[in-house]
């Protein structure tokens, strides 16, 4: 298994051109289930989980062809995918694929809606918490949808005419199950209303991409989505918008490095709250038609209180993150996680660097410090362990993360990335 080493103590200055998000890669290529034209998209980023996606949706008969290898990456240069889902072979999709990528159970609304039926394996256990997918059954049963569970699979049948149009309020804010019930419904019979839907910048982006396919959706960017069924969907092509948490990452490992970079291609309105605890912790930030520059010179970071919260609050996925750059900050900061328990598996090995974070519950209190020193770590999923990447650039001599798959599943070339702004950083390949 892969390693990446870091030695710690330089600034980071240059650009680091933004990827396509991993979050809406994802849901955007599963959209293909839903026609048998094809579907472009800009702008994918070559990530471990658009590949095992790639494989899962070739399983259900999607051709997918690739172009526009990107030689040396740069802003926007992500790679072209046509898929075309003429027709699907296999309404299965298997445990051995499923369990490696929770996302791909989002599947399940495409195919009922296309097919009628279904069989997809429950996502299984997941490093950061239970992550239940009662909300996902439940708007596809609202949505007339027959679905038992049997052997770890959710069997899944619609109606004899087809899913029927519902009113569907989530209890609470669900970003997957938003993506499953709304692929589902722009092929349903009437009008769908989603309530409390999860309006992340991700959900927009499948909303708009659906819209491009010819299906009928009003009020994107908000918790109501209103969609009139539409009978099939059409052949349209789709750019996949920067990555915010890719952005934030970087954000915050330049304001715990110090230095100046601009984070090409990246858009300061799908990340204000982070942006906001950056610039309350006394990191300047300017917004630009090229990105969003970063810039630390020698000011003391200051502690702060953040929770998470779905958008446009503070994302979890920056938490760790935040964590880690708050280990340096002159005073103690304050971060409870509300979306998930159990996302605290960076505290331990950020603790090995040296750092000062006691946990109580949900919340974390980390007293800053001078310094980290540098060590073995493990990387435990994917956006703990690009925290311990940061960790890594403030601590003194040389940190190590093992099992960097974590890392590849969801940063796309982040040793390059880093590297080229001055970051003494390099994989060691197994
Ligand atoms: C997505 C993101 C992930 C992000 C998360 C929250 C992708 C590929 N993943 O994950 O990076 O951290 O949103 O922003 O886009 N819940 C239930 N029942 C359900 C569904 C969810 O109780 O049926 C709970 C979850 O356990 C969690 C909360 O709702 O506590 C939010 O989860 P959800 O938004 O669904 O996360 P994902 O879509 O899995």
């Amino acid at each position: 298994m892969d390693r990446i080493r870091i030695v710690g103590g330089n600034t980071l200055n240059g650009t680091i051109p933004i990827s396509g998000a991993k979050n809406a890669a994802l849901p955007l290529m599963i959209a293909s289930l839903l026609t048998p034209e094809t579907l472009t998209l800009k702008n994918v980023p070559n990530l471990a989980d658009v590949n095992l996606l790639a494989r899962i949706l070739r399983n259900h008969g999607v051709d997918l062809a690739v172009d526009g290898k990107r030689p040396g990456g740069g802003g926007g240069a992500g790679e072209t995918f046509h898929l075309t889902a003429r027709e699907i072979v296999d309404t299965r999709a298997p445990y051995e694929l499923v369990s490696r990528m929770r996302a791909s159970f989002w599947v399940l609304g495409p195919l009922l809606a296309r097919c009628g039926e279904a069989c997809v394996s429950l996502p299984g256990g997941c490093a950061i918490g239970t992550r239940p997918v009662d909300f996902h059954l439940d708007g596809l049963r609202a949505l007339g949808a027959e679905i038992d569970i049997d052997a770890g699979y959710v069997n899944a049948r619609a109606p004899r005419g087809g899913l029927v149009g519902n009113r569907i309020a989530f209890e609470k804010v669900s970003v997957g199950a938003t993506h499953n019930v709304l692929m589902a419904a722009v092929l349903a019979n009437g009008e769908t209303v989603l309530e409390n839907a999860a309006c992340e910048p991700e959900v927009g982006d499948l909303a708009d991409c659906l819209r491009a396919m010819g299906a009928k959706i009003d009020g994107i960017g908000t918790s109501t989505l209103t969609i009139q069924g539409v009978s099939g969907l059409e052949a349209a092509r789709h750019t996949v918008v920067p990555d915010r948490i890719e952005t934030g990452t970087f954000a915050m490992a330049v304001a715990a490095a110090g230095g100046d970079v601009l984070l090409e291609g990246a858009k300061g309105e799908h990340l204000s709250a982070a942006l906001d605890v950056l610039r309350q912790c006394g990191v300047t930030i300017n917004e630009t038609n090229r990105g969003i520059q970063v810039s630390r010179k020698d000011a003391d970071l200051k502690p702060i209180e953040v929770e998470t919260q779905p958008f446009p609050g503070f994302p979890t996925d920056l938490q760790a993150q935040l964590m880690a750059l708050m280990t340096i900050a002159a005073g103690t900061s304050v971060i409870r996680e509300t979306i998930f328990e159990n996302r605290f598996m960076h505290v331990q090995e950020l603790a090995r660097l040296g750092a000062d974070i006691t946990l109580n519950g949900d919340t974390a209190t980390i007293n800053g410090k001078p310094g980290l020193t540098g060590a073995q770590v493990m990387a435990t999923d994917l956006r703990a362990s690009v925290s311990l990447a940061i960790g890594g650039l403030i601590a003194d001599g040389e940190t190590t993360i093992s099992r960097v798959y974590h890392l590849d599943r969801g940063f796309e070339r982040i040793e390059e990335k880093l590297g080229n702004c001055g970051a003494e950083i390099e994989r060691i390949a197994a």
